[in-house]
């Protein structure tokens, strides 16, 4: 399944991307917003569409093609020496929609998921030298991994989870995200649950191992020497701990944006239904002074 772009007309509508623009996605994967912002700013207009893993850009790499969108495997926190590289000029506007896609859920067979068995990798750019999800789950120790089970999942099962995990992985290595998922849900009461027991320590998992909220902190301050005055940054996140960093940053830098959203967009009813992915989503933008 293809990923749905969420919030697709509400971005297009603020950011009004014109004939011309120079524009960069920082998490471009399929392409979904990437290739609606180029229809707006074709033929002159240009794109950098960057992000940390190759694979899920594969379906725009075939799409770029006679296009000026210029796709870049790195993160989104190199934001400067990106554009300093490809000497694009000044910004017209800047995408972020964080986290992850369905092709990692359905397609990277790295662990993302707990409906499906594989490996416990949980890395975005898939570099078997770096820390994965696999590594955090069989070394660390009991203490740190509830710290981290509780910080980025707000999963307040953390110390019991944490135990279980110990105690599993002192009988063997626990490999795969289903192995994962079992044990996860052995730390609660056999009551009925809203939403699977395991959906918040993977949550956990996936922002530790990539850095995710690092990566935020580091790109934002970015943004205010690439963006041109009156260009525009918007942020759509999918989790309050991702949402308070960027409010707080626009916050903080009221003497260079203006912010356009007093309260963060969020899908209409319609796109909930259609795509349930976006339910949590929140939308922040801002323009530079
Ligand atoms: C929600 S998806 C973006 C979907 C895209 N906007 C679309 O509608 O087709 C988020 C993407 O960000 C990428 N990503 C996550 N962290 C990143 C980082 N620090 N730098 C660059 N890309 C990152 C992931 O690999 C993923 O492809």
């Amino acid at each position: 399944m293809i990923h749905k772009p969420v919030l697709l007309n509400e971005i297009i509508e603020i950011l009004s991307p014109k004939k011309g623009d120079i524009f960069v996605d920082g998490t471009a994967n399929g392409g979904g917003h990437t290739l609606a912002i180029w229809e707006k700013i074709k033929p002159s207009g240009k794109i950098i569409a960057i992000d940390k893993d190759k694979e899920a850009t594969k379906s725009l790499q075939k799409k770029a093609k006679r296009k000026n969108i210029k796709i870049v495997c790195a993160s989104y926190a190199d934001l400067k020496n990106i554009i300093d590289k490809q000497d694009f000029g000044n910004i017209s506007g800047i995408l972020l929609d964080l986290g992850y896609s369905s092709f990692h859920i359905e397609k990277s067979k790295r662990g993302f998921s707990f409906q499906k068995d594989e490996p416990l990798i949980m890395r975005y750019d898939a570099n078997k030298d770096e820390l994965s999800a696999y590594d955090v789950i069989n070394s660390m120790p009991e203490k740190e991994l509830a710290d981290i089970i509780y910080k980025y999942g707000e999963e307040k099962n953390s110390r019991k989870i944490a135990k279980k995990i110990v105690q599993k992985r002192k009988e063997k290595k626990i490999e795969t995200s289903l192995e994962l998922a079992e044990i996860i849900k052995s730390a609660f009461s056999k009551k009925r649950y809203k939403i699977h027991p395991a959906t918040k320590t993977f949550q956990a998992l996936r922002i530790f191992v990539n850095d995710e909220l690092g990566e935020l902190e580091r790109f934002l301050p970015q943004v205010v020497d690439v963006l041109k005055k009156k260009g525009k940054l918007a942020v759509i996140s999918f989790h309050s701990l991702e949402d308070r960093i960027v409010k707080r940053f626009l916050k903080e830098k009221k003497d260079v944006f203006k912010i356009l959203t007093k309260k963060p967009i969020t899908p209409s009813k319609e796109e909930i239904i259609k795509n349930p992915r976006s339910r949590s989503a929140k939308l922040r933008v801002a323009e530079k002074i």
